[in-house]
């Protein structure tokens, strides 16, 4: 019997087999959880549709634009149709910021820049969970869990405005799961350490990044996207009922440092 047999989960954020979204839905289908699957456009569709064989069930597929209010509103319809008894889990992997604000003096990030990372990094997961609450409610309580790293709070080269994202993104977590609590809906973030995903590719360093976990980190080795999924399965399934508004790290022990 897996831990999250009988839940349905929204995944979002596949772009491809490196993803932090895809170990999450491989865990998760290792788990038993019926899975919905969100892509943002059509090339990430036709990369999931080369993966989902890899699972042992058939996902939907459903583009999700989190620019777009009504791209969410339309997702939000579908699973309200497609799932009459709710949903029990809600995984938001996703951001995006500017490749040019990624490298360079933090201090000449544009406003316009500036805004795309919060929009697309961390207002998606207010937007998210106020279409997906509902649903998750209508299943008696569920689980929202999100990605965020250490650049939140620490400085990290070149993170930059994607650190002022993050931070937001960490205190919308805390908000959310003040508000949803009564609902029985948790709400958690995963602070992963660096992995080599397209995401993260546009962060000038991530080699540099990588390198210094292997050198210093307590367990001095590299995480994987398996890693984040066993985390992600422990903070949707029943033994973590009363965990919520939490950032679990998932980082070989790194941010525990001082120097
Ligand atoms: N890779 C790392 O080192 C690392 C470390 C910590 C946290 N994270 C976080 O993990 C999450 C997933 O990133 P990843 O590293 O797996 O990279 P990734 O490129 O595989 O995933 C990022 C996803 O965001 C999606 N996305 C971007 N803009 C979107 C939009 N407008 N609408 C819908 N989807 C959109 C992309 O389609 C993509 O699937 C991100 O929040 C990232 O910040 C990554």
């Amino acid at each position: 019997m897996g831990l999250l047999e009988g839940t349905v989960a929204l995944v979002t954020g596949i772009a491809n087999k490196r993803s932090m979204a895809w170990g999450i839905a491989q865990a998760f289908d290792r788990e038993g959880a019926r899975l919905v699957l969100t892509y943002q456009h059509q090339r990430f569709r036709e990369n999931l549709e080369e993966l989902v064989p890899e699972l042992g069930q058939t996902p939907a597929l459903i583009e999700l634009d989190v620019a777009s209010d009504g791209s969410i509103a339309a997702l939000g319809t579908w699973l309200a149709q497609q799932c009459a008894d709710g949903i029990q889990c809600v995984v938001h992997s996703i951001a995006y910021a500017e490749r040019h604000d990624l490298e360079g003096r933090f201090v000449d990030t544009s406003r316009e820049g500036f805004l795309t990372a919060q929009n697309i990094s961390a207002y998606s997961l207010v937007a998210l969970s106020r279409m997906a609450a509902p649903l998750l409610a209508k299943a008696g309580g569920g689980a929202i869990l999100t990605l965020t790293h250490l650049g939140s709070t620490r400085v990290m080269p070149n993170y930059n405005v994607m650190g002022t994202a993050k931070a937001s993104l960490e205190s919308a977590v805390r908000y959310l799961a003040y508000e949803l609590g009564r609902d029985r809906i948790r709400v958690n973030a995963i602070s992963a350490g660096p992995v080599k995903t397209l995401a993260a590719s546009g962060v000038r360093g991530i080699s540099q990044a990588l390198r210094m976990t292997e050198e210093r980190a307590p367990i001095p080795e590299n995480i994987t996207t398996q890693d984040v999924g066993n985390a992600a399965v422990f903070l949707a399934s029943p033994w973590a009922t009363h965990i919520t508004g939490q950032i679990l790290f998932v980082d070989s022990g790194f941010h525990i440092l001082g120097a």
